[in-house]
This record gives C-alpha cells, structure tokens and sequence, in this order.
C-alpha cells in the first residue's frame, strides 16, 4: 500500500484554488486591516507598514525644466541615467545598465556603494554630459524602506528583494554613496533621495500633468501617494509653509503579523527560504522576485502528490528561484491546444525547465497553466486591495461630479508591464471593493523610465526648496 495519500489530479488543484482564492468578504477585511495599518504608520515611527515621508511636498506640473544625473538600485539592474527635462511633459534619456552581482548585494556595504561610484564615473567617460555646471546634480533613486530626514538625507531601515549588505541599515545611504564619490573625486553631488514609488509619482504627474498616487509592481511591490501633512501626525518639522507631502507607504510590509492575510504553506516555504524569512509578507505573495518561486513549490507539492508529471521533477524545477516569473508570464499568454507539441507552455517545460517530454501529458499542461492562473490571479487581487485602500484614504472613491477624470495613478515594474491579465484581474477585485464608479475613476498610466526622471524631478525639487529657503527637514 503507498504511504503517499492517494488524491485525483482534480482534487489536488481544487485544494490549491481554495487556499489561494480571495472572495470579497476576505477582500474587505483586507482592505480594512490597510486601512488600519495605514493610520497606524502615519502615527508611529517603526511600524510594519512604515509610511515615510519622503520630504518631496508636492508634484510637478510638466513645465519642469533642466539636466540631472540619475542612479537607480532595487530593481533587476543598477542604472545610470541623465535625464533631459525639457518643460512640455517630455524629457530625453541617455542611459547604462550595469549587474549587481549576489556578492556586491550581501557582502560589505563599501564595496557596493564603491561600486556604483565607478558606475557613474563608467557613465561620464562613456556619455559625456551635456550639462555646463561645475557639480553636477544627481538623484538617487534607492527602492527600500529608508527613514528620511530631508529630502538628501536618509538611513536605512532594512533591505528586502534579495539585498543583505550587512553593516548597512541604520547608514545615510546618501552619505554612503557622497562619500564613495568623494574618494574616486567625481565631481557629483548626491542632492536628493526618492524610493522608486515615489520616483513613479513624480515622473507620472510630469508627464500626465499631475498624478496623485503611484505603485510599483516588478521586482517588489509599494506604493506611494500625496498625503494632507495634518494626517501625517508623526512628522514633527519646523517648515509651517507645507500641505502636502508624498508618502512612501512600503505596503511590502502589509500585515507582516499575519492578522489578515490569507498566508499558505508555500508562502510559508518561501518565506523560510528568503534571505529575511517573517518580512514582507505581502510583497512575497503579489511580486516578480517571487512569484514564479510560489508557483514552483506549488508545481512540486503536485509532483510529490504524484498528480503531475508522473511525479518526476527536474534539477532546475528542483532549485530555488528555478521557475521565474516571466516564464508564468509565458504560460499565461499561451492559448494554444494542451495537445500541440510546441505550445509555449510546454516549451518552458521542455526546453527552459528541462521536464522529461515523456512525462508531460496534456493535462499537465492545463494543470501548469492553471496554477499559473491561480497564484498570478491572487498576487493581481491583493495589489487591488492596496489600491482600493488608497484611493479610500485619500478621499478619492467618489465621483467629483460631471467633469470628473479621476485619478491618475502611475505605475511600473515588470509585472505590472508584462503579466498578462494583471490589471484587468486586479481590476475585477476592486470593482468589488470600491464598486464600479470607484473603479473607473483609477486612471492607470505607466511610468515609464520613473526611476530615472523621478530622480531627475526630486533633484530639481530639491534645487527649489533651497532656492525658496524653504529647505524641510527634521
Ligand atoms: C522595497 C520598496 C520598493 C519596492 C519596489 C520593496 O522591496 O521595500 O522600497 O519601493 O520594493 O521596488
């Protein structure tokens, strides 16, 4: 008799679809608990969802003008950038993408913070500049939770997407990286810090001519958006001339205590596997860096169950991170027969993953497409959720009247880009939780190129804050 439990193919897809299904009534208690959290993190320093003012006070207007230096870290690449912003909502962008090896992104934090010095002095020598000042200005784009003090100033909390520099949270990472430019004596000065959401924002309301809110789903997943500065009550600065201030939500970090969230065994087995297993929980379950690993150890649970397969395996489905997402991205588009010999479903398996021919049936191939349905429809549900608690939290669900056109919210990342049925998935969930009128007033536009201009227009912004005397800080 086989100790393994005996269950039909059927049987074990349902019980996945049930573990990972959000119905609404589980969708709005999400989205309550946002709400919560949200309130929470505008009011107390250290909080999960850590809701940090990013000292950026307000959104361009597309008349914005100048040349700037741009560096991006937290994404797939390093990047160096100059942006051109030429006042008429459009700009022109010269640009070099550099690796980030796994040693540099867990070994000491000089060494990577060096590294991107000799980047931008690589950019330089290689582009020339078309800018006449002395100092050139750069905007830093660093996509993780970072605590700022000024709009050029700000320490690291911690890292997340597979970074680990150890000697590095609790370090200004500007000064970190004024100092390794310093060393090598380029003449660049490091004049403003943005997270890449908040990059997103400024880019988008550039080129849309205003934008209130912004997320990114690639690699990670956040958000940001434009908050009243009353409701920011853990803001204490001296500058009384302030409304508004962008806040970098780091909604990664959602319900980290697991009150809420509907969290599975695989998410639990990815969790452990990570390189900061109990931290950002949310992000695990919506973003690129990990959903194709949420998949897999679904794929391999029904191998072990001997439903798919014929319960063989291969040594890339078998390593961690060996099913990326782009390969779901794939699977999803495919819409060819589960019979034909070269659908790009069985090409991933055959070619890419390297899953013996002989053992992939036809109904392997529905099942493949459809755990890729179902962990690819969760991660577009739960973005909605963060959405729709956006839209609530900053008075936006209702209609403004006949000549409403909504709100512009900018978006980027990879997922959003290229998973396909992500928006309109995530778009069935929030039609249920801020019903239909809420749903059409979210305008999605893609940032494109946001990291790079958003650095542009924060350095800008901070040029006008000085010149204004109007510096904020705390
Ligand atoms: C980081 C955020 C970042 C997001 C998207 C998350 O892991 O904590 O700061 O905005 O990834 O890049």
């Amino acid at each position: 008799m086989p100790a393994v439990p005996p269950v039909s193919r059927q049987q074990a897809v349902q019980a996945i679809e049930e573990q990972f299904t959000l119905d609404k009534p589980l969708l709005e208690s999400l989205s309550a608990r946002f709400q919560e959290l949200y309130d929470y993190g505008l009011a107390n320093h250290g909080a999960e969802m850590q809701m940090i003012p990013s000292f950026v006070t307000g959104v361009p207007t597309g008349t914005e003008k100048g040349t700037y230096l741009a560096l991006d870290l937290g994404g797939t690449n390093l990047r160096v950038c100059e942006v051109a912003l030429d006042g008429n909502g459009t700009f022109t962008i010269k640009q070099e993408k550099y690796k980030v090896s796994d040693q540099l992104k867990t070994g000491p934090v000089n060494d990577l913070f060096n590294y991107m010095a000799t980047s931008i002095d690589n950019f330089l020598t290689d582009f020339g500049t078309t800018s006449t000042e002395d100092v050139l200005h750069l905007g830093f784009t660093f996509s993780f939770p970072v605590e700022q003090s000024a709009i050029d100033r700000g320490h690291l909390i911690h890292w997340t997407k597979g970074f680990n520099c150890p000697d590095a949270p609790g370090k200004d990472v500007v000064q970190l990286l004024q100092d390794a430019l310093d060393r090598k004596h380029i003449k660049v000065k490091c004049s403003a810090l943005v997270n890449d959401t908040v990059g997103a924002l400024l880019a988008h309301a550039y080129a849309a001519k205003g934008a209130l809110i912004s997320a990114i789903f690639g690699t990670g997943t956040n958000g940001a958006y434009l908050e009243d500065i009353r409701k920011i009550k853990k803001l204490k600065t001296a500058e009384g001339s302030i409304s508004h201030m962008v806040v970098n939500t780091e909604w990664g970090g959602f319900d980290d205590e697991r009150k809420a969230l509907p969290v599975t065994i695989f998410d639990n087995k990815v969790d452990r596997e990570s390189i900061r297993p109990r931290n950002h929980i949310f992000e695990k379950m919506i973003s690129g860096m990990y959903l194709g690993e949420v998949a897999r150890c679904v794929l391999l649970h029904l191998i072990d169950q001997l439903v798919l397969f014929q319960g063989f395996s291969s040594k890339l489905l078998n390593t961690q991170y060996g099913f990326d997402t782009a390969y779901m991205s794939a699977i999803e588009a495919d819409k060819e027969d589960a019979t034909s010999t070269s659908s790009p479903t069985r090409t991933v398996l055959v070619a890419t993953m390297g899953i013996k021919e002989e053992h992939i049936s036809a109904e392997d191939i529905e099942t493949v497409r459809t755990v890729c349905r179902i962990v690819g429809t969760r991660a577009a549900r739960l973005s909605a959720v963060a959405i729709a608690a956006t839209m609530v939290q900053t008075g936006n669900v209702q209609s403004t009247g006949p000549n409403d056109d909504g709100v512009k919210v900018g978006m980027d990342g990879s997922v959003i880009e290229y998973y396909p049925h992500f928006e309109e998935r995530m778009r069935g969930a929030l039609r249920e939780l801020i019903g239909e009128e809420g749903e059409k007033r979210v305008k999605i536009g893609l940032a494109k190129d946001g990291s790079g201009v958003g650095a542009a227009l924060g350095a800008l912004q901070a040029a006008k804050q000085l010149a204004s005397g109007h510096r904020v800080e705390v």
